[in-house]
This record gives C-alpha cells, structure tokens and sequence, in this order.
C-alpha cells in the first residue's frame, strides 16, 4: 500500500522560500487568495496592479496564484517570460460566460426592468454577431475574460478603471463585456448608451438586499463598501463602490470601527492586516469564489518545483489581445 506524505505547512514555506531564489520568481497573488499564500506573496492586488506588475517585472518565472485569465494576461504583456499557473483548473466561471462564439443568458427583460436606465441587452448569440449588429461602437472587455475575447475587443478595462475607460472612447455607444453589473455600474455614471453582454459573477451576485439590510441593523453606524460586480440594487445601497484594492484603501482612509464588505472573504486577510482595531462583516456568510481557493503551498510548491503549469497564448491571439491591454494600460 503506497503510503501517504504528509507535509507540514513550514517544510512546504521552507521549499516555496528555496525555489522561489533558485527559479528568480516573482510570486504574485490576487486580493482573494488564501491567507497563507498572501503572506508569502511579493505582489498583492486587484487585477489592474497585478497587469501592471506583470507587465514591468523582471524575474524570468512569474507564478501567478489567481485564475487563469489573470495568468494569461500575464502571459500576454510578458511574452518572453514563464508564467506559471499552479493550479490548471482555476478559472473564472464570469470569464467563461462569454467566448467568442457565444452563449447568452436569457432573464435580461427582468433585469432591465430593474435598473430603469438606458441600458440594453446584447441581441446577439456570439460575440463576432453582436458586434456585426453594431458596427462602429467598441468593445470594452473586462480583464475577466480569455485572451481570445480580449483579441476580438477594443480596450480592456478592470472593476477600478471601467467608467474611465469608457469615458476615453470618443464613440457615444459602447460594447461591453461580459459583466453586467459592472456593465450597469458604468451605465449608471455614463451619458453613453452601454451594450452589454449577460454574464455575471456567481459570488458577487448572490448578495441579496436581506443580507446588507440585516447586517446593517446589526451594525448601524458602519459603512458599506461593495464591489461593481454585485447587483445594481446592492451597488445602490453601498456608501462606496470600489475594486479590491479601492475598498482596501477606503477602509484605511475612512475614520470608522465597522465595515461591511460586499466582496470575497479573501480579502479579510489585508483588511484585518491593515486595519487593527477595526471590524469587518462580509455581505453572506462563505463568501468565498472556490476557483481562487485552489491555490494551496502544496500547489505553489509544486508549481515552482514541477515549472507547471505553464501558460501561453499563441503569437497571433496574444498581439491583438496586447492591443487591447496596452490601450488600457495607457490610460
Ligand atoms: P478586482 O480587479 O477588483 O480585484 O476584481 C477581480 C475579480 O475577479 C473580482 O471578482
Ligand atoms: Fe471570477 Fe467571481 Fe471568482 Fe472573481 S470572484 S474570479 S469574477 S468567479
């Protein structure tokens, strides 16, 4: 019978510490990551820092401990670079919900009715169709999404700099993809008339008004921060509507004991870190995105010891897609 290994948490640390020098890598992790792989982290950030770190580094491995599009934008801006994922299977479920041949969802009718605002559905069953429908008006892609998407878009744009982004385009309507509640969040501050496409975050949108209106009873005199991602009627009741690392600098700045934090739990580990004294309720209880927890020290130990799993974007996919990186990155 094969015997089972098991490796303690400073055996695994002490491994991650030896390869890491002997590899010259450069570990990065999202706001959402486990606690223990943040801690060992020489980048933490929202999508937006972690492109532009991936983009000046210059260590010859970048392990990326996020989902598999933040890998291969990576990837895309550092051609000449290994980027590694630990774990192949981590990936974005909203990223997924718009390829370039489709599909959609279909409870849009309900969804518009809600918001009251000018604000409309992608009539269209693929990407490549949607745009033939609107010929002229760009596609703004959220950074959640593949490279061969983001090919097939104009500028991409991340939760912090999506109304800015939009804002820089000179055309008065615009494509965007695939979040509509982050889509929505735009539409609302925007006099352009935004396109969008029916995708959503599973973790974000499942806050309801029940969860904030009974955390809010219970705390009084806190403040609520969300991010974009969450539905328009809890983006309206939010105090602040911020990326990861905006509600992290909200939470410094702010002169208050209690916060409610409509976002994954991950990013507990910096608010306490960073805010001692202060007090912290996320939207529901396990609010947890189960892609980003994938990543474990056995799986960045390994990746750093096995080189896996490398990941790489074909030549012609990764020029255009750094077209549209480059152009948010611009700005
Ligand atoms: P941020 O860019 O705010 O970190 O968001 C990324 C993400 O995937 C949120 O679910
Ligand atoms: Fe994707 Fe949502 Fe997980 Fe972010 S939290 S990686 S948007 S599934």
């Amino acid at each position: 019978m094969p015997t089972k290994i098991i490796e303690d948490q400073d055996t695994l640390i002490r491994e991650i510490q030896a390869l890491r020098k002997e590899r010259n890598a450069l570990i990065i992790a999202h706001n959402y990551q486990r606690a223990e792989i943040q801690s060992l982290a020489d980048i933490i950030g929202d999508s937006l820092e972690l492109s532009r770190a991936a983009a000046k580094t210059n260590n010859p491995v970048i392990v990326f401990c996020g989902v598999h599009f933040m890998a291969e934008s990576a990837s895309i801006l550092s051609p000449d670079k290994t980027v590694l994922l630990p774990e192949i299977t981590a990936g974005c479920p909203m990223a997924d919900m718009v390829t370039v041949e489709g599909p959609r969802r279909t409870d849009r009718k309900e969804y518009r009715d809600l918001l009251g605002i000018a604000f409309e559905f992608a009539d269209a069953f693929t990407l490549r169709d949607l745009k033939s429908r609107h010929p002229g008006a760009p596609v703004v892609c959220y950074v959640n999404t593949s490279a061969a998407v983001k090919a097939e878009s104009d500028i991409c744009c991340t939760s912090s700099n999506a109304l800015k982004v939009v804002e820089s385009l000179k055309e008065d309507t615009v494509i965007m993809i695939p979040d509509r509640n982050l889509s929505a969040y735009v539409a609302k501050r925007t006099k352009k008339k935004v396109i969008t496409w029916d995708g959503f975050c599973h973790v974000h949108q499942r806050v309801t008004v029940n969860d904030i209106n009974k955390l809010r009873k219970e705390h009084p005199d806190s403040v609520f921060i969300v991010h974009p991602e969450c539905p328009p009627e809890i983006q309206d009741m939010a105090d602040h509507i911020a990326s990861t690392s905006g509600i992290l600098r909200l939470a410094r700045e702010i002169d208050k004991k209690e916060f409610i934090i409509g976002t994954e739990e991950g990013l507990g580990y910096r608010l306490k870190k960073e805010n001692p004294g202060k007090e912290f309720y996320f939207a529901y209880e396990h609010m947890v995105c189960p892609n980003m927890k994938r990543i474990t020290l056995r799986s960045l130990r390994n990746a750093l010891r096995d080189m896996q799993y490398v990941i790489k974007v074909s030549e012609n996919i990764r020029i255009k897609a750094k077209r549209a990186l480059d152009r948010m990155l611009e700005i």
